[in-house]
């Protein structure tokens, strides 16, 4: 298999908080990879330094054999990037239809008032209703975002990243706050997604649905990498098990 993204030596410091030291592993064409490690661990940083959203202090990302450490995000993305966010953050006053349709006509990303203004063009509203199909939540399609129960704007969230076509999906914590029906769907909705060949990199704490849909783990404790391999050998790697184990018990903490 050929890689599809390079993650190489990587260093990110916040002032005086190194968040990230020296993370360095390879996403091959197709891959379902999740990312775990406790809060604060240096996750979703890594995965704002791959879509731009942040600059390395040290290292490199290549993606599909090019580096693109210096490229903007929307370069990134119009290279077959794309992100879902921990916090989800749609557009709150306009429908769920727009909210995928101005992503779907991704050709005017960086110019939002033009994309606004074809937005009533029909292929990217044709394309957004395939979209909100394909993740069941059509039936809503003309009601505004907000208000909406969080399961719904997850699966919203999921399909505004599909419209941008990615070869790549970047997911910070997709099943946070659902609960198990929930995120058992999504997950499933994720994997799916994968089988079409969309390589997937996802941030999950929900460690029974990431060892369901995952083929392979990459775990981070304190902004490196320990430990890389298939769900169950990572599993039951000591060095994981007391990550977990010693930072459980300091959020136990009173
Ligand atoms: N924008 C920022 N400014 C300062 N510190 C940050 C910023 N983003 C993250 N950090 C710090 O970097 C470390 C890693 O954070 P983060 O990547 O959010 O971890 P995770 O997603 O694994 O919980 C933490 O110590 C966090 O406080
Ligand atoms: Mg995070």
């Amino acid at each position: 298999m050929t890689a599809l993204l390079e993650i190489q030596d990587v260093g990110v410091q916040f002032g005086g908080v190194r968040a990230l030291t020296n993370v360095g592993f390879s996403v091959a064409t197709g891959e379902f990879l999740s990312l775990i490690g406790p809060n604060g661990a240096g996750k979703t940083t890594l995965v704002r330094g791959i879509t731009g959203v942040i600059r390395l202090q040290q290292g490199r990302i290549v993606f599909a054999g090019r580096d693109i450490s210096a490229w903007p995000v929307h370069r990134r993305i119009r290279a077959g990037l794309a992100m879902t966010h921990q916090i989800v953050r749609p557009f709150h006053s306009m429908t769920v239809l727009d909210n995928v349709a101005l992503p779907a006509g991704h050709e005017n990303i960086g110019n939002v008032v033009k994309a606004l203004l074809r937005l009533n063009r029909s292929p990217a509203r044709k394309k957004a209703l395939e979209l909100l199909s394909l993740v069941e939540i059509v039936d809503v399609a003309h009601q505004s975002v907000r208000g909406l129960p969080l399961g719904v704007v997850k699966r919203l969230e999921l399909a505004r990243a599909l419209a941008l076509e990615p070869q790549l999906l970047l997911l910070d914590e997709p099943l946070a706050g659902l609960n198990s029906q929930e995120a058992a769907r999504l997950a499933d909705m994720i994997t799916g997604i994968n089988r079409q060949g969309v390589t997937i990199m996802m941030i999950e704490h929900n460690l029974g649905e990431v060892l369901r849909v995952s083929r392979r783990l990459v775990v981070l404790d304190n902004g490196r990498k320990i430990a890389d391999g298939d769900p169950d050998t990572v599993m039951a790697d000591p060095v994981v098990r007391s990550a977990y184990v010693g930072k459980e018990k300091q959020d136990a903490a009173p």
